[in-house]
């Protein structure tokens, strides 16, 4: 449950399509068939607890890497009197896409021998391979620009008034949001908008009579007409001879000599407009952290430069694989990184601390443990509420049904926890439950289950049940946290300990024996089944096919990604302080605190004090601390 809600500035909104004009000053309710406004229910960023996970250095800059929605992030920071100096966002694109992130088995140190024979077998990438679904950016027009209105109006809460903001989108939802953003930040406020012009990406499912797409477009508004701006060069690819230009009386003018003739120089700059042509990053480049929407850190400086100045806050609430925390750390910024993805901060932490960047990592609390992200929790969501089942005779606002002895046929809500907006069970969406959901339902209906994760006023919520609900069908609230609370089993791990030294140094070694994730396993045989269907369905066809199941071994080794050591506390819970750690990459190489090696991992790791705690994350992301 949040906190508080902090409104918005002014207030807020719901529904109207966006090109309405409607003055979203607050979210109505209205009942069924009847035009009056009797309810207004004020809404804003809800605040919810945050917990340090980690610190990495001294951070004396105070650094961010959040774990949370924008929305709640905003509301951190507001609460804390945080203000930022340049944002840039890069959100879905309501592209219709799903993405996803290839998960890789890693080289297990134990079977080793076993496996160079089969090494063969195992640069077979399916068969040491699969994919995770990250995020979905799949969404209706009206409810992406209504989630990106709120999204926008905490953004520019938390804005300094000389900040500027980039909003990174394309041809999907791009124009609907430039309406949108003259909305919430002002025509006036307009600055430009930048095309981002790359050449080398493949093209999507462009048709054959259609002109490929090769751009992006990049919104600049500023939040006043005090703004910050630097122009910024880039190299030309030929040098021009070009006339000189002098400052006559504040006025710009092309400079002559003694005789009255234009002075010519050799320019081997030029002044970067707004149509900006930055390559994709190659699959070769070191930049590359495998995040399938990763934009080039050239794009980031560019804009970093222009609107910020060195020690200014530059954040991105949608960071993915962070590349603005990168760029903003490398050009002496102070960096705000938000994502909700566990992946997106993984990546991210990674990354930063290659870069030697110091940061505290934070948790936002918002009373759902997601299970990695979003997208997948709605997954298991549906697998863990017992009975529940697909129900053709019932709408899309129900997730299905569950059959009860006593009451029959039960439909089942759930909120989609892919759309903040939906989290809230509050009286506009209850009314929407008794007034519009229930009068479609079957006649023989006598009770609906409502999950929520945040309800607004559970009193006021029975109150309004039994004043507005039909007598005749019962209405039964639950908590969809405890579903989720149910759902983390930690992984399993063996160790030996033992102290050694490490060339001219004292040392701690640990060895791993065995390392066990029923959260991996129960994935990889999820993937092996629909495989194997598929293969039955080609078969089937008469197609030729084999089915190749992707194995793990007993010790499990392989299913592990990264290592750390903490040397400083053994409290379970206290943030983590990483002394030692390492990461295997997919090709099984070890880079140890941040560095690439060249080695292959030994399924030891080394640290210089005793270790007190030791944090696994497996290959799909999980993490367990193990106290030692
Ligand atoms: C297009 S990607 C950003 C890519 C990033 N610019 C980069 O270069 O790596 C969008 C990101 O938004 C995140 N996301 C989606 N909904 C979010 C929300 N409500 N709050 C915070 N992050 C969100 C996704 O997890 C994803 O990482």
């Amino acid at each position: 449950m949040a906190i508080k809600y902090i409104p918005y500035f002014p207030n807020t909104l719901e529904g109207q399509a966006v090109l309405d004009n409607f003055v979203r000053t607050k979210r109505v309710l209205r009942y069924n068939g009847n035009d009056a406004v009797t309810e207004h229910i004020r809404r804003g960023m809800p605040l919810y607890e945050t917990e340090l996970q980690e610190r990495v250095g001294k951070n004396e800059n105070g650094n961010l890497v959040l774990r949370g929605e924008c929305l709640s992030a905003c509301a951190y920071l507001k609460d804390k009197g945080i203000t930022v100096d340049l944002v840039y966002i890069d959100p879905p694109f309501a592209s219709g896409a799903d993405y996803a992130k290839k998960v890789y088995l890693r080289r297990n140190p134990k079977v080793a021998e076993a496996i160079r024979q089969a090494e063969s077998e195992l640069d077979i990438e399916e068969l040491r391979s699969f994919e995770e679904k990250m995020y979905g950016d799949i969404w209706n027009k009206e409810s992406y620009l209504n989630w990106m209105y709120e999204n926008l109006m905490a953004i520019k809460s938390v804005m300094s008034d000389t900040a500027s903001i980039y909003v990174h989108l394309d041809w999907h939802i791009g124009h609907y949001v430039k309406i949108l953003m003259d909305e919430v930040f002002g025509e006036d406020n307009f600055r430009n908008e930048i095309v981002w012009h790359y050449t080398n990406k493949m093209s999507g499912s462009t048709k054959p009579h259609d002109f490929v797409c090769e751009h992006d477009t990049i919104f600049r508004y500023s939040k006043s007409e005090n703004y910050l701006y630097y122009t910024i060069s880039e190299e030309r690819d030929e040098p021009v001879m070009q006339s000189k230009r002098v400052k006559i009386d504040g006025k710009n003018m092309r400079a002559r000599d003694e005789d009255g003739n234009i002075i010519y120089e050799l320019s081997t700059e030029k002044k970067i407009k707004d149509v900006w042509t930055i390559p994709y990053i190659a699959s070769t480049d070191s930049q590359r952290v495998d995040y399938a929407t990763q934009k080039p850190e050239a794009l980031l400086e560019r804009i970093i430069k222009a609107s910020s100045d060195k020690g200014m806050i530059v954040a991105d609430f949608f960071g993915g694989s962070g590349v603005t925390a990168t760029v903003a750390n490398k050009l002496g910024r102070k960096f705000i990184h938000t994502d909700i993805n566990i992946n997106s901060i993984q990546t991210t932490r990674d990354r930063l601390l290659a870069a030697k960047a110091e940061f505290d990592m934070l948790e936002i609390k918002d009373g759902v443990s997601l299970y990695r992200n979003p997208v997948q929790t709605m997954e298991r969501l549906k697998s863990l509420i017992i009975g529940l089942r697909n129900e053709d005779a019932l709408d899309e606002f129900w997730e299905g049904s569950i059959i009860d002895s006593k009451y029959g046929m039960t439909p089942v809500y759930l909120p989609n926890l892919m759309d903040s907006t939906t989290r809230m069970l509050d009286k506009p969406l209850m009314n929407e439950i008794i007034h519009k959901a229930i009068p479609d339902l079957p006649d023989e209906t006598k009770r609906v289950i409502i999950y929520y994760i945040d309800i607004d006023d559970p009193e006021e919520i029975q109150r309004f049940i039994k004043e507005h609900g039909n007598p005749l069908i019962e209405i039964e609230l639950r908590d969809l946290k405890q579903v989720l609370d149910n759902v983390v089993a930690e992984d399993y791990a063996e160790w030996n300990i033992q102290e050694a030294r490490d060339g001219l140094f004292n040392a701690w070694k640990v060895e791993i024996i065995q390392f066990q994730s029923d959260r991996v396993r129960r994935k990889i045989e999820e993937i092996n089944q629909k495989n194997q269907l598929q293969v039955l369905q080609q078969k089937a066809k008469g197609k030729e096919k084999t089915f190749s199941p992707i194995i793990i071994s007993d010790e499990g080794l392989e299913t592990i990604e990264w290592i750390s050591l903490d040397c400083t506390s053994a409290e379970k819970d206290a943030p983590w302080q990483s002394d030692s750690e390492i990461k295997i990459d997919k090709s099984g190489y070890v880079i140890k605190n941040g560095v690439k090696t060249t080695e292959y991992w030994d399924a030891c790791i080394i640290s210089e004090h005793k270790p007190l705690r030791m944090k696994i994350r497996n290959i799909c992301g999980d993490e367990t601390v193990f106290v030692i």
